[in-house]
């Protein structure tokens, strides 16, 4: 079979766009797909393996606990879709349970998946692969080279959280019609618990996630040319309980002025960038919202401690 790795590369005028207008708001926000740079998806790796960051290894855990049921649930012989595929190791881990006919990884850190696919090709030489590297979050049409056959679309890690619950709704629909008549998809997304737990997960004592978090100044310097300088800025995280949500923010040390090609502003010491929010669902809520945005037939598994959901849902 042959080996076909395709990146389509993104709009980069529309990228520096949408980071000047979120820089010049009067709270100033950077979007949490810009935090994927090489560095950062190497950053998030490491974060996956943190004692306090739960989500990947409790995922992992239904993974494995559930894969005949999830199996027999997904089919076999799907073409999979796996959106913000970052290093494919969690599709990988399915691969015997899935048995897919073709592996389509997307990811917005483009050289960074081209890596992990030509690394998981060499493992799976006779499995057609095609890596696209789009932002997935503004469009979901797939390159016309995408194998046809019945889709599983994956979107593991409850990377849904960063959308708001009425975004992940237009999104959720937007997955549910590129899914065809046939397909499914398979989800995984964090649920609400007691919020030092939660807390810990994005404040960890080794400060992976703060340099996780302030990494994304030095993507903003490159992809605007800007002059964030690192140590003017500090990590902070909190559980937002009215909201349901982890946000992260950059706030500032000093009063500071930061220019970027066609831009400038000040930042007054203590004044934030919002850098993220990782929505934290309840089992119901979650199986509300698949359901509003058009899946049926939903089944669900978590873990013991029902700290995490894994869902599948056909479209209804
Ligand atoms: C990749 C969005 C699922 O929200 O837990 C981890 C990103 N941020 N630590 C999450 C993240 C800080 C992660 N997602």
């Amino acid at each position: 079979m042959a080996r076909f790795i395709q990146i389509a590369v993104q709009d980069a005028a529309a990228i520096r766009d949408e980071l000047t207008a979120g820089l010049s708001a009067p709270t100033a926000a950077i979007a949490p797909k810009h935090f994927y740079d090489l560095l950062g998806s190497k950053l998030f790796e490491a974060i996956c393996e943190l004692p306090e960051y739960y989500p990947t290894r409790t995922e992992a855990a239904i993974f494995a606990d559930q894969q005949a049921a999830i199996g027999q649930a997904a089919g076999s012989g799907r073409v999979l879709i796996d959106l913000g595929a970052g290093n494919c190791e969690k599709a990988a881990s399915l691969f015997p349970v899935l048995q897919p006919s073709a592996y389509v990884p997307v990811d917005i850190s483009t050289s960074f998946l081209q890596q992990a696919v030509e690394r998981l090709q060499a493992q799976y030489p006779a499995m057609p692969m095609l890596g696209v590297g789009i932002d997935f979050s503004t469009t979901l049409e797939l390159p016309p080279e995408v194998p046809s056959g019945r889709r599983l679309f994956f979107y593991p890690g409850s990377s849904i959280g960063n959308f708001t619950p009425q975004e992940a709704v237009a999104f959720l629909r937007r997955v549910c019609h590129a899914c065809g008549s046939d397909g499914s998809l398979l989800i995984g997304v964090d649920l609400v618990k007691d919020p030092a737990t939660l807390q810990q997960a994005y404040d960890d004592a080794l400060g992976v996630t703060a340099c996780f978090n302030l990494n994304v100044l030095n993507n903003v310097n490159a992809l605007l040319h800007a002059d964030f300088r690192l140590s003017g800025w500090r990590h902070q995280a909190l559980f937002n309980a009215v909201d349901s949500r982890i946000e992260m923010h950059l706030e500032a040390r000093e009063d500071q002025r930061v220019g970027w090609d066609g831009g400038a502003r000040r930042f007054e010491r203590g004044q934030r960038i919002h850098t993220e929010n990782s929505y934290k669902y309840s089992r119901a809520a979650f199986l509300a919202l698949l359901q509003e945005a058009g899946f049926a037939g939903i089944e669900a598994w978590t873990d013991p401690q029902q700290w995490f959901m894994v869902c599948h849902a056909r479209v209804g």
